[in-house]
């Protein structure tokens, strides 16, 4: 553990190296149950009704299929596969371009100041750039203009604080610069004969950083347990946090999820008691940028309710830069992964969310009231029922409401303390759900499950078993698969479902037929590991962007750096689409109004991206078009 440096590490390493789950002393011997390579998705494959047996039946046939159904299969990917890389830069199939579209530290204002490639960005201008560390992000189209409203996950501090020795904020005004890189930008982008371009003072840009004020809605709003010195009404927040994914409401708003929120809360009094709630959570007596040390209201020893009002989804309006990004309380309290809005049949709304923690939980919520467009949406993602997910090892699944009844806490409790709430009615731990994606032509829903070193090692930080079980059948599970779910009657408010992995990610050259050599539409091919952000195409084909290991040697050997892979639900064919530069995750996706144009995060580059060598390293959004400007998606 020594030579480990800390700064370098992923949000869950650092997690789990600072404040490790306790090691199970009692973990039984793992039950081999369906986990031969060729016996997983073959045994899947006799349930499901409408959508799912034709995919799986299609799938299975693909197996041993003939070349005309391969051909077929074939003919849904407009491109050519590119290999694996592992060199510093984007690569796309032939017949397709990338350009950036901005990088960290770009002007969203003409009174920025210019970026500069040995010093970064100066303090003045750190809340009128574009955020660090790109993440989940959608497009809007208002009017004739095209708005996107995109995540700054976390930052880097060695590239961000050229200044200081180590990346150590050494004052207030560091810390401040830290908070201001991160948070959620909304930007006007428009295209021109030279390509696309951020719209410079467009009235639409707004930088939202970690003090910009927020209104607390839903359950928990006005609780106790969310009352501060500075707002004794536990309604008005300041900042949003570590925000991931994103997901798109049906009447236009932006949803940014708050995921490892808990990494920015310290404490200076070393004696400090955490309350049990705080170890669920991982929030410890030492923050990750040093925040409590200039910044009273991140120490917890002062504070100890701030990190109750953090850990949310909010809602944010990209139409209009003076409205207040609201926290939906009723969509609970966890490391929000993502969002993934459908409408039932009903016209509720159901909201799809992953825990993204080793042995957490897949929830849903669904809304009381139902969508009308152009009626009053306000209350819709406030008043309505959080569920989480129960596996069942014979592909059958339900939807746990967590209600008073059920879990002997009350509503604001549930809203504020989701976890405790999921491991008493006895949820299903996953292997850290990642995005969920809704398929739009086909009424089922993916989640990527991105490795499990822990499973069936240790338990989760509830002390909840994480033995193999249906959804997540590999121990040490550092590769990954991908849940897939077809709701009761193709309604997604529906409580059962039917379950099936559509892939497990694995080596089949390293591990051949074992369940670690991954799944029948996995091969030396198209490897991959850690799948993580996913988003489907309106013809539903599944766009999966990789966040893992990319030292391409072991069990990783020809998987090569992060990439983008586009797989078909009908066939289960999977092919690549891109690779990223080595150290980079690529991770959000949204398309341009005409849908000629893909726009892809590139986040936390290690490779001199993609200003070259000798400048610094800058996360960002590039936009990939055919040559011929044909449709992409
Ligand atoms: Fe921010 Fe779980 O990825
Ligand atoms: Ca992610
Ligand atoms: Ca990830
Ligand atoms: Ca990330």
């Amino acid at each position: 553990m020594t030579d480990i440096n800390k700064d370098d590490l992923s949000w869950d390493d650092w997690d789990e190296l600072v404040r490790p789950a306790a090691e199970t002393t009692e973990f039984d011997s793992v039950v081999e149950a369906n986990l031969s390579r060729r016996g997983f998705l073959g045994g899947l494959v006799a349930f499901g009704s409408g959508a799912a047996v034709m995919g799986l039946g299609t799938g299975a046939s693909l197996m041993n299929s003939t070349s005309a159904q391969a051909q077929a299969a074939a003919g849904r990917f407009a491109f050519q596969p590119v290999g694996i890389a592992t060199d510093a830069t984007v690569h796309v199939p032939e017949g397709y371009k990338w350009d950036v579209l901005v990088k960290w530290g770009d002007k969203l204002f003409s009174d920025a100041a210019d970026f500069d490639g040995a010093k970064g960005v100066p303090v003045a201008s750190s809340d009128r750039v574009f955020g660090e560390n790109t993440d989940g992000m959608e497009l809007f189209a208002i009017g004739d203009k095209q708005v996107i409203a995109v995540n700054s996950e976390y930052v880097n501090p060695k590239v961000n604080l050229p200044h200081t020795e180590d990346g150590k904020p050494q004052s207030a005004d560091d810390v401040k610069m830290l908070q201001n890189f991160q948070g959620v930008t909304v930007m006007e982008v428009a295209e021109d004969e030279t390509g696309w371009q951020v719209v410079v003072d467009s009235p639409f840009n707004r930088r939202i950083t970690h003090n910009t004020e927020m209104r607390i809605a839903g359950p928990a709003a006005g609780h106790d347990l969310l009352k501060t010195e500075a707002d004794p009404t536990g309604t008005k927040s300041l900042g949003t946090f570590n925000n991931c994914g994103a997901g798109k409401t049906p009447w236009g708003t932006y949803l940014t999820c708050e995921e490892n929120f808990n990494g920015y809360f310290g404490s200076t009094d070393e004696g400090f008691e955490r309350p049990d709630d705080y170890k669920r959570y991982g929030i410890g007596l030492e923050s990750r940028y040093s925040y409590e040390k200039f910044d009273e209201r991140f120490d917890i020893s002062k504070n100890v309710n701030e990190p109750r009002r953090a850990g949310y989804i909010v809602e944010i309006d990209p139409s209009n830069p003076d409205s207040t990004p609201v926290k939906r309380t009723a969509l609970g309290r966890f490391k929000h992964e993502n969002a993934a809005c459908a409408l039932a049949p009903s016209g509720q709304v159901v909201v799809y969310m992953g825990d993204d923690e080793r042995g957490e939980f897949l929830y849903k919520f669904v809304s009381n009231g139902t969508y009308t467009p152009g009626a009053p949406t306000d209350g819709l993602l406030d008043d309505g029922q959080l569920y989480v997910a129960k596996f069942s090892e014979d592909g059958n699944g339900e939807w746990v409401a967590l209600t008073e009844e059920a879990t002997g806490m009350s509503k604001p409790e549930i809203s504020i303390y989701s976890r405790m709430a999921a491991s008493k009615v006895g949820a299903t731990t996953m292997d850290r759900p990642e995005w969920v994606a809704v398929n739009p032509v086909s009424v089922e829903a993916y989640c990527a499950l991105t490795n499990n070193k822990n499973r069936g090692i240790k338990p989760n930080a509830g002390g909840d078993d994480t033995s193999v079980n249906g959804p997540n059948p590999r121990e040490a599970n550092n590769y990954g698969q991908i849940l897939r779910w077809y709701p009761e009657n193709d309604d997604h408010a529906a409580s059962s479902f039917k379950w099936d992995l559509y892939v497990m990610a694995g080596n089949p050259e390293v591990h051949g037929d074992s369940a670690y050599g991954g799944s029948e539409n996995v091969n030396a091919g198209n490897m991959f590991n850690s799948p993580d952000g996913m988003m489907f195409d309106s013809s539903g084909l599944l766009w999966i962007q990789t966040d893992g290991n990319y030292k391409n040697e072991g069990d990783f050997a020809g998987m090569g750096n992060n990439q983008m892979l586009v797989g078909d639900p009908v066939t289960g064919q999977i092919e690549r689409f891109m690779t990223v530069p080595y150290g980079s995750e690529v991770t959000g996706i949204t398309w341009s109004a005409d849908r000629r144009t893909v726009f892809v995060g590139i986040q936390h580059p290690a490779a001199p991206f993609p200003d070259g060598e000798g400048k610094l390293e800058r996360s960002s959004i590039i936009a990939v078009k055919r040559d011929d400007n044909a449709l992409i998606g």
